[in-house]
């Protein structure tokens, strides 16, 4: 395609890679993290309908366990929209599911690898957000259609951070070394959106370990910008965790009336 005929980042449609082929280590023996259940639903459900509520939305890449594609498909299907819509879309957007990898950074590697070519931005979603709101995922597309090249929703701290010089043993005491200033620090969560070029040559140049995708970008060099995130976007990690998203769910059903 030539760069004449080649869509803006305003034009051209946007799909979301979710990883979910972790284990779920922190939160205990059981499933998968991504499908036990939270108020009767799979956590990746949830996780799906809330990048599906985007109107910008029109592909979801999930990524399942190695061993679990099959599953997660049916998972899918089964709670597609009501009204019988086809096998592999929920009314106007489609899904699509493939294996994941040992780390996370490889299995969104493999969901970009199954990105058709029409899409020019990418979001990507963990499994483990289930409860992000529309408007945190329509605050990063619009973000990245005004031309940023990566884009991550992020919150103030609430407790002061330390770095600290890790002790060999778990739990032995450690020294600290520096205290950030708490009032430039921000919690990134995800979806973390970007131009779908960038995003891919990060993941093919980038190999050591990070924890998220904006800091492959940052290692190329370009700019990523934060935008306000939602506390409702937390990552379900430990079993405490399980509560608050109940919580949540609970106070949903007493607002919406569902
Ligand atoms: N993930 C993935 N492939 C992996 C590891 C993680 O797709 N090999 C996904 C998880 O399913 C999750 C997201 O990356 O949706 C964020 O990872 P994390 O919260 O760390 O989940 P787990 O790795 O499953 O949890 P733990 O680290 O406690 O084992
Ligand atoms: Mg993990």
């Amino acid at each position: 395609m030539s760069d004449e005929s080649r869509p803006t980042p305003a034009q051209t449609p946007v799909a979301a890679v979710i990883p979910a082929a972790g284990r779920g280590v922190r939160l205990g023996p059981g499933a998968p993290k991504a499908l036990r259940a939270l108020s009767g639903t799979p956590m990746l459900i949830h996780a799906v309908r809330a990048l599906a509520a985007s109107r910008h939305v029109s592909l979801v890449i999930v990524v399942a366990p190695p061993d679990g594609a099959a599953e997660v498909k049916s998972l899918l299907d089964a709670h597609a929209l009501p009204g019988g819509t086809p096998s592999g879309s929920w009314g106007r957007t489609d899904f699509l599911v493939v294996p994941g990898g040992e780390s996370r950074q490889e299995s969104v590697r493999l969901g970009l690898d199954a990105l058709p070519p029409q899409y020019g931005v990418v979001l990507v979603h963990d499994a483990a957000r289930p409860l992000v709101p529309v408007d945190t995922v329509d605050a990063v597309v619009e973000a990245v259609r005004d031309g940023a090249p990566a884009v991550v929703p992020a919150l103030p701290l609430a407790d002061t951070v330390k770095e600290v010089e890790p002790a060999a043993a778990a739990g032995d005491p450690e020294p600290v070394v520096a205290t950030p200033e708490r009032s430039r620090l921000r919690a990134v969560q995800t979806p973390q959106g970007f131009d779908r070029a960038t995003l891919v040559r990060a993941h093919e140049t980038v190999t050591e370990n990070v924890t998220d995708d904006a800091s492959m970008v940052e290692q190329l060099g370009l700019t990523v910008v934060a935008v306000p995130g939602h506390e409702e976007a937390f990552k379900v990690t430990r079993p405490l965790d399980l509560v608050l998203a109940e919580a949540v769910l609970a106070r949903r059903r007493l607002t919406d009336g569902f």
